[in-house]
């Protein structure tokens, strides 16, 4: 009898529960801690002097331009916004965005372009390893498994040292093979703050150039770091190097609008024709994934690139959050001879050197969240928060 079976149906209640992603589930315990004096140096957005992450001044001017002139909200194709890729492209590739041979698209974030990226390279070659530096951002290797392509581990940073891992790294990247791809941070380590000298990415470029290896560069706080070139420097190194490239952007950070899902996806290969086939994948994956990516934050972001005065009061804008990360860490750095090292990392984040113990422990005695890592948000406190911070942190260190 056809009606009849013994195999059961599986149905949604079969779903084995999900291992949460640790930051978000950060985000969760803090937000439920009633402590009024409670310090969030988990989550990883930008916040000022008086603990806010507010909305840049020519952000909001932008927006009421776009509220008061869109015409419009019709579908703007696979693409999206066409203009905000080529408003960014000198920003993100300096004297390369003259080079016909590299292509770029608006995407839903950094991760978009991520994970369009990486999709990409799976049809290129489903064999591809990917070299991941040891830590990376949480987020990478899932992207990676998710695309069926297998990560490969690089040493990228010793905790205890403060430092990169550099000669260990250059070893596991030397056993690349043509067709294999790096995955490096282009700026502003993510969850490490070390990154990479001029001179380290020098020799990068070289033995990724000498092994054929695809470097992938993920950019996430250009401007956060040293500068808008000078965090560009080793991915603009890239360029020049290699015949293949690609390239994962976010505006998320550096415009601060994190939840609008701002970034770009940019692909060099060896010749125009081959990037526009690459770029035509893209937009039928794209199509396949999310269709068109979200307009608002691009179209704020291309306002403002796209006026010279407002352009130039973003960049005066995105200095000051570049200085407070800066003068933080200055401060934090000068407390004590075990935290100097903070002074000389880039970004947001660096890791304290405590064990996840003296974390949760942080956690419940002080009201501190951060990453069991120790990894922790230098801007993720105002001002009047920084004292007591240091004061925990020397405690739990002193043990
Ligand atoms: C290293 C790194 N890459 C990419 C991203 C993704 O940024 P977005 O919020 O634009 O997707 C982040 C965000 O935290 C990040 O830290």
């Amino acid at each position: 009898m056809l009606n009849s079976t013994d195999v059961k149906a599986r149905s949604l209640s079969d779903l084995p529960p999900v291992q949460s992603d640790s930051l978000i589930a950060l985000i969760g315990l803090c937000a439920a801690d009633p402590r009024p004096e409670k310090i969030d140096v988990g989550v990883g957005v930008f916040r000022d002097g008086a603990g806010n992450t507010p909305i840049l001044k020519v952000i909001k001017e932008a927006e009421q331009r776009l509220v008061d002139g869109q015409e419009s909200k019709s579908y703007l194709g696979s693409a999206g916004d066409k203009k905000f890729a080529e408003l960014l492209r000198p920003i993100v590739l300096g004297e390369h965005a003259k080079d016909e041979r590299i292509v770029g698209v608006q995407t839903p974030g950094g991760c978009g372009a991520l994970r369009l990226g990486f999709e990409l390279l799976a049809l290129v070659n489903p064999n591809a390893r990917v070299f991941v530096g040891a830590p990376t951002w949480p987020n990478h290797p899932p992207i990676i498994k998710a695309v069926g392509l297998t990560a490969v581990d690089y040493p990228y940073y010793e905790r205890g040292q403060g430092a990169i891992r550099f000669e260990d790294m250059l070893a596991t990247l030397r056993t690349g093979e043509p067709g294999d791809i790096a995955l490096l941070h282009g700026c502003c380590h993510n969850p490490t703050g070390a990154d990479l000298s001029d001179e380290q990415w020098r020799e990068v470029a070289k033995v990724v150039g000498e092994r054929g290896i695809i470097p992938f560069v993920d950019i996430a706080y250009q401007g956060f770091g040293r500068g808008l070139d000078e965090d560009a420097y080793g991915l603009r190194l890239m360029l020049e190097t290699c015949d293949q490239v690609i390239l994962a952007q976010s505006c998320d950070k550096n415009f601060s609008v994190y939840r609008d899902r701002v970034g770009s996806l940019w692909i060099k290969s060896a010749s125009r024709e081959a990037s526009e086939t690459a770029l035509a994948h893209v937009f039928q994956i794209a199509r396949e994934m999310w269709s068109m990516p979200p307009d608002h934050g691009a179209a704020a972001a291309h306002i403002v690139l796209d006026d010279p005065e407002l352009k130039a009061r973003w960049l005066v804008e995105l200095a000051a959050m570049r200085d407070r990360i800066n003068a933080v860490r200055q401060r934090i750095a000068a407390a004590d001879p075990r935290l100097a090292f903070i002074g000389r990392q880039f970004g947001m984040f660096s890791m304290l050197p405590l064990s996840r113990e003296q974390v949760l422990k942080l956690r419940e005695d002080k009201a501190i969240y951060m990453a069991e890592s120790g990894r922790f948000n230098i801007v993720g406190m105002g001002d009047a928060q920084i004292d007591r911070f240091i004061a925990a942190v020397m405690d739990a260190m002193n043990g």
